[in-house]
């Protein structure tokens, strides 16, 4: 008895201020901003408006639940108005409960406006305070050659003087002046000892850098270029989930997965105009590439649109074919196995390393998925009866083709 009274409190507890502002991210942000108009019209004292106009909260209740439904049931003249206002938009349907929108206005009552956290940061130059790439390991050998030299030269001009110093302690006529690089190259004549090993130094490192290119390695696996706007793909399919086709819409249809238009990120940024990193700044480029003015929240009539100059990352020669439907939809294989952990990257880097040799690996370890698959009912047969002498029942891409070098190089 009394476990039941308990579990009805618990299941009809209303929804808490927590789960007001999850609803309402979750929900109405899409159109709507607390303090401003943006798709749809600012929140601030709408309810405060309707419970005056109505006498309760259950007018508004009902419109935020199913406005469409609300002006048929009520012809409701305000709602009526503000709905042409507004080009006829409509507001769909939501499936909340009647406590999750009380809690929903609760929060949009109980709001502050809040600076964005990094809003300082963003303000101080660069790509937001998005975190810098670690650097091109070049670029470090040639700040560590520069360092070296400067000590040489440091310690080279103290050991001029300290011996004029001496020189001059036992009255002696200061040392001839003789310029550093002369003093260098005599020092590594009189000591063949060490410019032997000063040029094995060097055989190895050069030897070492043409094995790693012959190899592929390091020429561009974790290549990391600035973008011309500070896109995160952890904040947009990581921490919104985002599906990744819904971006890049070829990649399921065709050879490329293709880039997304400023036009698909002006389905949501007409309305999200301000991000917890960067404020307003990256995404006011999104605007400017446009023409769109979020201030009057339309297209700029007459504008010259400049489409936005992604840097382009994973990029194979032109003699070889690589196909992504092939891939992701036939052979089944996930963004993540050759891209890495995209949904966790601010900034795209190129994780694999794109070489002949990454794609024969697997091509000779992955299994082709043929079952439930009509286009390979004929051909598993055909595998089955070849490799009838070792059993197999499996097949790689392997045993397909996918080391022919026609595949792979037209
Ligand atoms: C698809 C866009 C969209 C979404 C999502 C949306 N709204 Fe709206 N909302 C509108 C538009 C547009 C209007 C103006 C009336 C119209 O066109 O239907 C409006 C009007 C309103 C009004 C009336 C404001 C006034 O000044 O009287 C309230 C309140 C409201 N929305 C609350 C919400 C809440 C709460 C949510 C989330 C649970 C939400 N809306 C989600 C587009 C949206
Ligand atoms: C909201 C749109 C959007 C979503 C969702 C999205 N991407 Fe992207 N993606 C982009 C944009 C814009 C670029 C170009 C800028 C860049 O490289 O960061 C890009 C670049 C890339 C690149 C590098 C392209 C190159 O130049 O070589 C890869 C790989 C990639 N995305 C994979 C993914 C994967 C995998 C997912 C899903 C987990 C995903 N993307 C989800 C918009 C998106
Ligand atoms: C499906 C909806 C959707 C699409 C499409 C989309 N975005 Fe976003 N974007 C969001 C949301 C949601 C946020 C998060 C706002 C926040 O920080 O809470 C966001 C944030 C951002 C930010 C600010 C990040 C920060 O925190 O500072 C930038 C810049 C941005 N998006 C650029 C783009 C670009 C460029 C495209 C097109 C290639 C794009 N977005 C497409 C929904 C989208
Ligand atoms: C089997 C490995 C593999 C898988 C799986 C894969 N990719 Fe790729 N991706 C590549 C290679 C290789 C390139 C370089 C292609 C080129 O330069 O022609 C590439 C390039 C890209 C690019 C750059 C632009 C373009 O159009 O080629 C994007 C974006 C991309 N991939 C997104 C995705 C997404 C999203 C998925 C999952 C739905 C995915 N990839 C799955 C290997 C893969
Ligand atoms: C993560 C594993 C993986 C990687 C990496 C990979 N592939 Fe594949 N590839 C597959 C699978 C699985 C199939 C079989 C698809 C199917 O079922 O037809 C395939 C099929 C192919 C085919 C068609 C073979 C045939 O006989 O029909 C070509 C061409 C191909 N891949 C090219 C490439 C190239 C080029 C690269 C490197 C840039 C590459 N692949 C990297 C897994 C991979
Ligand atoms: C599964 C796909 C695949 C197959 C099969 C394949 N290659 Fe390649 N090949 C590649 C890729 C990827 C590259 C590297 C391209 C790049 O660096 O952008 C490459 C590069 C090459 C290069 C140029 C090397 C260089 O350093 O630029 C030659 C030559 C070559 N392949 C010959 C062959 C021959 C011969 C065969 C048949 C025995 C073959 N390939 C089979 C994918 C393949």
């Amino acid at each position: 008895m009394v476990t039941g009274i308990v579990s009805m409190l618990l299941m009809s507890s209303p929804a808490t201020a927590q789960d007001g502002e999850a609803l309402y991210k979750g929900n109405c942000t899409a159109c709507h901003k607390i303090d401003k108009k943006v798709i749809g019209p600012a929140l601030q004292g709408a309810r405060a408006n309707w419970a005056e106009r109505t006498g309760s909260d259950d007018a508004i209740i009902a419109w935020i639940k199913n406005s469409q439904g609300y002006m048929k049931e009520t012809g409701d003249a305000y709602a009526k108005q503000l709905y042409e206002d507004y080009n006829k938009t409509v507001m769909t349907p939501m499936a909340l409960s009647t406590d999750e929108v009380a809690a929903i206005l609760d929060y949009v009552d109980n709001w502050q406006p809040e600076t964005p956290v990094a809003a300082t940061t963003a303000e101080g130059g660069g790509a937001a305070s998005a975190p810098e790439s670690t650097g091109n390991p070049t670029i470090w050998l040639i700040v560590i050659i520069a360092v070296l030299f400067v000590v040489f030269r440091v310690l080279w001009g103290v050991n001029k003087s300290l011996t004029n110093l001496n020189r001059q302690k036992d009255n002696d006529e200061p040392a001839p002046s003789v310029d550093m690089f002369t003093e260098f190259i005599g020092f590594f004549t009189k000591n063949k000892a060490v410019m032997v090993v000063v040029f094995l130094l060097i055989a190895t490192y050069v030897g070492v850098l043409t094995w790693d290119m012959l190899n592929g390695v390091g020429v561009y696996q974790g290549y990391q270029p600035k973008q011309p706007i500070w896109f995160s793909h952890k904040i947009h399919a990581g921490q919104n989930g985002i599906n990744c086709v819904y971006c890049h819409n070829s990649v399921e249809k065709g050879k490329s997965a293709g880039i997304p238009s400023v036009n698909i990120c002006m389905n949501c940024h007409m309305g999200v105009q301000e991000g917890k990193v960067s404020g307003t700044k990256e995404i006011a480029k999104i605007y400017d590439a446009i023409g769109w003015d979020p201030d009057k929240l339309q297209y700029t009539e007459g504008y010259d649109q400049k489409p936005i100059e992604w840097v382009r990352i994973h990029n194979l020669q032109d003699f070889v074919y690589f196909n992504h439907s092939q891939h992701v939809v036939v052979g089944k294989q996930e963004c993540q196995t050759c891209h890495g952990p995209i949904e966790e990257m601010d900034e795209v880097y190129q994780y694999s390393e794109l070489t002949m040799g990454w794609c024969i690996n697997c091509h000779r370890e992955t299994n082709v998925s043929m079952d439930n698959n009509g286009y390979y009912e004929s051909i598993h047969a055909e595998l089955v009866e070849k490799y009838k002498g070792e059993g197999l029942e499996t097949f790689t891409v392997e045993h397909i083709g996918g080391l022919e070098c026609v595949k792979c190089h037209y």
